[in-house]
C-alpha cells in the first residue's frame, strides 16, 4: 500500500465528482460534507465513467444506465446484486488529498 497525492482539496467541489489518474488507473474523487471518498471510475456494469455521473448524498449514479454506488464503500446499491467497484482510503493533510492504493 502507498499513499499517493491525487489532488488539492480546493480543486474539489461538493457534489461534483472528479476524475484523477493514479498509476494508470482511473479513480473518481467525491467530496461529501467534509469527507473525500475515492473509488474506481469504471462502472462494474459495462464500464461507464462514474466521474461523469450524478452524485446524490453519498450515492453516485453511473451516467450510462444508472447503477448507483455508495461512494463510502464502492458497493452497488442499485440494482444491488453484489456488484461493487473498489474503494480507497483517503487522507486530507494541509489542503492536499491523499489516496491509499495497493
Ligand atoms: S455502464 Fe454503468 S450502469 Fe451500465
Amino acid at each position: 500500500m502507498s499513499l499517493v497525492n491525487v489532488a488539492r482539496l480546493d480543486d474539489l467541489r461538493a457534489g461534483q465528482p472528479k476524475l484523477v489518474e493514479v498509476g494508470g488507473a482511473r479513480l473518481v474523487l467525491v467530496c461529501v460534507k467534509d469527507e473525500v471518498y475515492a473509488c474506481d471510475d469504471v462502472c462494474a456494469h459495462q464500464g461507464g465513467p462514474l466521474s461523469q455521473g450524478k452524485l446524490s448524498g453519498v450515492r453516485l449514479a453511473c451516467p450510462w444506465h444508472g447503477w448507483m454506488y455508495d461512494v463510502r464503500t464502492g458497493e452497488c446499491v442499485m440494482p444491488g446484486r453484489g456488484n461493487r467497484v473498489a474503494s480507497y482510503a483517503t487522507r486530507i493533510e494541509g489542503g492536499t488529498v491523499w489516496v491509499q492504493v495497493p
